[in-house]
């Protein structure tokens, strides 16, 4: 049996909380004999600041590039709210993502039947949502120089980001939809701003020759960024992928995330190119949510994004599919019996901690495994 190497990044806040219930699914698997995981574990956002002085060391980067897959939990919080800009908790998450080279950001949003009244939308709105936003996650304004506050002559300042794609950035993310959306329902949805933004005239251009060249069998659709907001609360399930730079696609996947019942459900796998030799990618694996310093330390977050997170490793670096999948059917399981954390809890609903969430999944997965 292949030994996999996993390395961990709590982080800070809920991270440590959410990624306890991770370790547990990680040590079940392998006393079960089913895989072979070894782990490490590192500090990242404010904890590795207020170890390091860095928002993660160069010993836990060499390490985050070795390993066959980073699990990683969230980071941020007040408390590191005055620390200087290149150190802030955050920094430790975009170098990862920059260096790992983890340009393809998979975010799935799917509404686990006994959650569709946990949204704030209608039931019928989002009952059986099943969409993918494909964000990509290494340029655009996230990384594009220059990034400055510089001082004008008559003493104001002059803050700049700079929003900035090539042909290969978006052909390659466009290539990642497409493919994906082959194995899916067929349809690419491209959302940018090309009435405003060049780098949305360039990016219209490039997914509509990659479709029409090499993908002439996907549906391909254009939206305008802010239409496709609107569209996600109006009637969501008219998507099925959609692709799109790294900040529109920060801001979607938080508003997909609410179609799904809460931000704590929501996973996420950010995937580098495969290597040509050995067909590997590196990968991180992250909930989209993060540190949500106003519950950290109580016990009541909601675990379910960080474990979904963890079944898209399985998938997506391992190729387990089918524990993935089982993995998947516990935490549908578990909610559908109505235990529910705090943030999806609801009339008639069972509220469970953390802990009680992720042993649940732990107990319904081994039921599965059988
Ligand atoms: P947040 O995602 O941390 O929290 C937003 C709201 O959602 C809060 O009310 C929080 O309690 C709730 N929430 C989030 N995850 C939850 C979970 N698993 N269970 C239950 N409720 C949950 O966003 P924020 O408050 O805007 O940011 C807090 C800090 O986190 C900031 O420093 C920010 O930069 C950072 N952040 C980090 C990541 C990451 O590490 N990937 C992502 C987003 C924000
Ligand atoms: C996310 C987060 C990050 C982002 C922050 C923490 C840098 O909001 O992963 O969605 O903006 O990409
Ligand atoms: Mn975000």
């Amino acid at each position: 049996m292949a030994t996999h190497s996993l390395f961990l990044l709590p982080g800070d806040g809920i991270g440590p909380e959410i990624m306890a219930e991770v370790k547990g699914l990680i040590d079940l698997l392998n006393a079960r004999g089913i895989a072979s995981f070894t782990t490490d574990e590192g500090l990242v956002g404010g904890a590795a600041y207020d170890a390091h002085g860095a928002a993660i060391s160069e010993a836990d980067m060499a390490k985050a590039l070795a390993a066959d897959a980073v699990l990683f939990g969230a980071v941020g919080g007040p408390k590191w709210d005055g620390v200087p800009y290149a150190v802030r908790p955050e920094a430790g998450l975009l170098r990862l993502r920059k260096d790992l080279g983890l340009f393809a950001n998979l975010r799935p949003a799917i509404c686990y039947p006994a959650l569709a009244d946990a949204s704030s939308l209608k039931r019928e709105v989002v009952e059986g949502l099943d969409i993918l936003i494909v964000r990509e996650l290494t340029g655009g304004v996230y990384f594009g120089e220059p990034k400055e506050i510089v001082t004008l002559e008559d003493g104001q300042k002059r803050a700049v980001d700079t929003q900035l794609y090539t042909t290969s950035e978006i052909e390659r993310i466009a290539r990642v939809a497409f493919d994906l959306a082959r194995t899916r329902g067929g349809r690419v949805a491209s959302a940018e701003k090309r009435n405003v933004m060049k780098s949305g005239v360039l990016w219209n251009q490039v997914v509509t020759r990659v479709g029409k060249d090499e993908y002439p069998d996907v549906a391909l659709e254009h939206v305008l960024a802010d239409n496709c907001a609107m569209q996600l609360v109006r009637w969501p399930k008219q998507y099925d992928v959609i692709v799109c730079d790294n900040l529109f696609g920060d801001i979607l996947s938080d508003v997909a995330a609410m179609l799904t019942g809460s931000l704590g459900m929501l996973p996420s796998a950010s995937l580098g190119a495969p290597d040509p030799a050995t067909g590997t990618r590196k990968a991180l694996y992250e909930p989209v949510h993060g540190s949500a310093p106003d519950i950290a330390g109580k016990g009541i977050a909601n675990p379910i994004a960080m474990i979904a997170s963890f079944a898209m490793a399985l998938r997506y670096s391992f190729g387990l599919v089918d524990l993935s999948d089982k993995l998947d059917q516990a935490i549908a399981a578990v909610l559908a019996r109505g235990l529910r954390t705090r943030d999806i809890g609801g009339d008639g609903a069972t509220l469970v901690s953390t802990r009680e969430m992720g042993e649940a999944i732990r107990t319904e997965f081994q039921a599965l495994l059988g």
